[in-house]
This record gives structure tokens, sequence and C-alpha cells, in this order.
């Protein structure tokens, strides 16, 4: 295994758009104890592999204790560590070797809701007078809010005799952020962290925090979605997210908002100007070329689509913010069984890896990703873990045949990211030496990291060439993007500019073999061809065989 030099001390603040993350769904990463669910032992354990891929920075999905109502996404204790996980010396031990490899690590901060079972919940349905009665959103009548997991977004309790918000599921309750001690909460959270040592946070559903005064109704048109647009960016957003930002800049932090729905226009608003709040956010547009909003609501993969939704964030953003670079993460489905090929995952693994990673942006790369790992198709729902999988989607179809309702959550479940981790081609896929907590793809064998490692040509070897590609150029980190062939239903081509020098990147999506025309301001000039995902004499053949990607350099 390809090991790399640690690195000198650096700031993040400085350097993470030079920076490859890569994100860790802990309990489906490595089983470092035995007991069939992955944890902060066996994070520890593969510290090395990550370095190998040549990732700056480790983001950690959610490790505090947790009912797991939401797979750590409900906490019940923000200063803590998730029995099933380790401990404080464990998470200790995983920062201190982290920083020592020369890596940095972000937390997951879930401030938009608790668990049902946080003690402050448990204090505030107590009732009006409790010291914890405005910690969360109460009301006597709802509104028509939608839930984006379980039907209305409003549920009774019983004991307060009142109805609590929760926009994800019902042991999510929504906090009231208007209140400021539910604010000094956070910052106490931010501190508690930043003084361990973690470089900075992944902040979930950041844009949901603050809610439009008086909570109007939503326009009901699309079922789990209605009600957004009165609980997304709300007028407060900015206060709140700055008096955060006052926390953080005493650190050599980094704060990445998730933003569900963001356009680019609200973007630019956290990430620009005197509201400036974010480093960077995850944007959702370009996860949308095969669905509606939501995988759940499925279309054919539409290219154009997807190009459309690069290239908006890449011109928009250009000199003025920077963006996140990612194709998967745990809350969508692979990405090779979405806008790839099965049948053809390396091809396509590979030019899926290159599409994404030379446009402007800080890369991330998400556990199982770089082996080119694909959706798993359990048999029946109870397989299935994961809430979302379980609750609106299913539920809104219960009229379809069981066939579809089955095809569709094969597409669309969250849970094809949340298989174990496939290290070998052993029992269990070498991710435990006892039965898993959840169902291991059964392509295991054949798609496993030890077999990846042993293969030059493997997905895996070739992230590891994009990764050093990307790090070693000013071009592909620091230049401007251009996409030319815009209505093309098979190639995407951008080129990345800086200082004069000229880089062109070209992917096919085509199963099939395509002639690819240069640009006309690229025709005939000499170039270099750095990287490419087939092998042979490529470099002035322009038929491009199925999924090929080039990476050429302009002289
Ligand atoms: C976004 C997270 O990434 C997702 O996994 C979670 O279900 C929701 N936010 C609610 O926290």
């Amino acid at each position: 295994m390809e090991q790399q030099e640690p690195l000198r001390e650096f700031s993040i603040r400085d350097n993470y758009r030079r920076m490859v993350f890569y994100q860790i769904w802990v309990r489906s990463f490595f089983d470092g104890n035995g007991d069939g669910i992955g944890d902060l032992y066996g994070v520890y354990d593969k510290l090395g592999y990550i370095r190998s891929l040549g990732a700056d920075a480790i983001w950690l999905c959610p490790v505090y204790p947790s009912p797991n109502a939401d797979y750590g996404y409900d906490i019940s204790d923000y200063k803590s560590i998730h029995p099933d996980f380790g401990d404080m010396e464990q998470f200790r031990k995983v920062l201190d070797r982290t920083h020592q490899l020369g890596m940095k690590l972000i937390m997951d901060l879930v401030v938009n809701h608790t668990s049902d079972e946080h003690p402050w919940f448990k204090e505030s349905r107590k009732g009006k007078d409790n010291p914890y009665s405005d910690y969360y959103i109460w009301r006597d009548k709802p509104n028509n809010w939608d839930s984006l997991f379980e039907g209305k977004a409003w549920e009774y309790d019983e004991m307060r005799g009142q109805y609590y918000l929760h926009i994800f599921s019902k042991k999510q309750p929504d906090l009231n952020m208007d209140n400021p001690k539910v604010r000094e909460e956070v910052k106490s959270i931010m501190r508690f962290w930043l003084d361990m040592g973690v470089d900075g946070f992944r902040e979930d559903v950041i844009n949901f925090i603050s809610k439009k005064e008086g909570l109007p109704d939503g326009l009901p048109f699309i079922p789990a979605v209605n009600g957004m647009f009165a609980y997304k960016d709300g007028p407060h957003i900015h206060e709140y997210l700055s008096e955060f930002r006052r926390v953080t800049e005493k650190y050599d932090c980094i704060q990445i908002g998730e933003g569900p729905m963001t356009t680019v226009k609200t973007a630019l608003m956290y990430l620009t100007g005197k509201h400036r709040s974010l480093d960077m956010m995850f944007s959702f547009d370009h996860m949308m070329a095969d669905c509606l909003f939501t995988e759940y609501i499925h279309l054919p993969f539409n290219l154009k689509k997807l190009k459309k939704a690069f290239s908006k964030w890449q011109y928009s953003l250009n000199g003025r913010a920077w963006n996140t670079l990612y194709l998967e993460n745990h809350d969508h489905p692979r990405i090779i069984s979405r806008y790839g090929s099965e049948k053809l995952r390396r091809e396509s693994g590979t030019m899926l890896a290159v599409c994404y990673m030379f446009q402007q942006g800080s890369v991330f790369i998400y556990q199982g990703q770089e082996i080119g790992m694909t959706n798993i198709r359990l048999r029946d729902i109870n397989e299935y873990k994961d809430i979302s999988s379980k609750t609106n989607f299913w539920k809104y179809h219960l009229k379809d045949s069981l066939e579809d309702r089955m095809r569709r959550i094969h597409r669309s479940s969250r849970d094809s990211s949340r298989t174990p981790m496939q290290w070998t081609a052993a029992k269990y896929a070498g991710f435990s030496r006892v039965k898993p907590w959840f169902t291991v793809n059964p392509n295991y064998k054949r798609v496993n990291v030890a077999s990846e490692e042993s293969d030059p040509d493997s997905i895996l070897n070739f992230y590891r060439r994009c990764v050093r590609l990307k790090k070693s150029s000013r071009v592909l980190t620091y230049g401007s993007y251009r996409e030319y062939f815009p209505d093309s239903h098979e190639i995407y081509m951008y080129e990345r500019e800086y200082w004069g020098h000229h880089w062109l990147i070209i992917c096919s999506f085509s199963k099939h073999i395509v002639n690819v025309k240069l640009p006309k301001n690229f025709e005939g000039r000499p170039n270099e061809l750095l990287l490419c995902n087939y092998s042979g004499e490529r470099k002035d053949n322009m038929c491009f065989e199925p999924y090929e990607a080039r990476v050429y350099r302009f002289l």
C-alpha cells in the first residue's frame, strides 16, 4: 500500500481549498472490537489507508450517543461518544493519530433537532413552566407542514398537552433556535469539541435552523417538502450563524454547511459578504440528475441536467466562494448505480471520479466510493434499516405493486451507501469477525479493498492518481471553469484555465464508442494526455471507449 508522508502542521482555514476530505459513516466503516458494528477502534486502524488515498481530512458522521432513530442524526448527548463506537479516550486517540498523520478531523454538528430522548426534550415535555420549556417548538394547533420522513411535521405530546415540530422523524424534535439559551448551548457544544482539538464542523441542515415567524402554512404541492420554504433560510439565519462564527473565529477550523434545496443565490449569502458565516456548503442540484427533489421520485438519468447543475455552481462561485465537490455520501444511493453502469463498473466508476474531482472546489470522497461500491437490493422492506426508506416514500406508494415499490427502494434507498465497507473477500467482507449489524452487499467477493489494492488499474488506484494529480496542479485547484458542448447527451467537457495554462477534461457518459471533437480553440494545439482510465495509445485517438475519461494539458 502506498503511504504518504505526514504533512507539516498546516492551517485548515488557509488550506481547505486545496484539501481532499474522506467521509466516514462510522457504523459501517470497520469493526475494531468484534461486535459487528463499525467503531472508532476501526477508524483508528484504517487511518493509514485513508491517508494513502491522499486525503487531508476526515469527516466523521455523528458519533455521539443516539437512540439511532436516524442513525446518529438524533443525538441524546452532544458531549460524549456512543458506546457502540467506543469512548472519549478512543476518540482522543483517533484525533491524535489523525493529526500525527497530517490530517484534520471534522465532526458532524446536528443542531436543527435533537433526539426526543435528549434530557432537554424530556424536561421540555414536562410543561410550560419548565426551564427547558422553550427549547423546542410547541404549538396548540399544528400548521400544514409535512415531515421529510414521517407524515405530518407535528406530533401531539400527551404529557405537555401540545404539538411539537419535527421536520424529520417524530424522534427528532426541532430545537427552537430563537431561544438565546439554545444558541448558547450550541456554542458550548462547538467550544467543547474545538477545545479538544477538532478542526471544524459539517453542519447538518443548517439552513433550517431559523423558521419563518408565525410558522405559516406551506403550499401543499409536493408531499414531504410542504413547508420547506417557510422553514429554510428563515429571517434570523444569518444572525444566528454569525453568532456561531464568532466562536469558531477564535480557532483554526472550518465550517461546512449542509444546505438542502440551497440555490446559488442563497448559498452566496452564507459564503460571502457581511453575512459570511460558512466556508463551504453542500449543495444538491447535481444529485438530482435522475430524480425530482429526492431520489424517491425517480426519473431517467439526464446528462444535460447534471452538466447544467455542475456548471451553474462552477460559474457562479468562481472568484466569490468555494465549492464542495462530491458525488456520494450517506444520504444517497451509490453513484455508479445511478449515473454510471454496474456492468461497466470500473469504466464508469473511474470516469465519474474524473468528472467531478477536477472541477473547482474541495473534493469529498465517501467511504466505499473509491472502490466502486454499488447499490444493494434486499428482498424485503423489513431488511432495510433507514427510516426514510420505510416511512414516507414507502407509504406514499402503497397503491403500487409490491414489486414496483421494491424497485423504487432498490434505486433510492440511503441504505445502499450504508452497507458495511468491503475490505476483503473473506467472510463478512473483512468488515467484522462476526455477523455485521447490516447486510453486506453480496458483490463483496469481487468488490473489495484488497482486490482493488492488488490491481494497478483498479478504481481505487485510479482515485489515488486523480487525487495526486488534483493536488499537484494549481490549474486544477484554482483555475477558472468553462464548459464546452453543453448540449451533448454523451460528453461532459470542461476546461480549467489558470494564468494562461489550459487543461481539458473530457468524460464520456456513453455505453458505446463516441467520436469526440475538440473545441475550435484547442484544435491542432500540442498537448499532453495526463490521465486516462483506458490504457494503450489514446492521446490522438478521439474515439472514446464506453465511459472513457481523459485529462489533457495543452502546451
Ligand atoms: C442530513 C443528514 O445528512 C441526514 O442523514 C439526516 O437524516 C438529516 N440531515 C437529519 O438530520
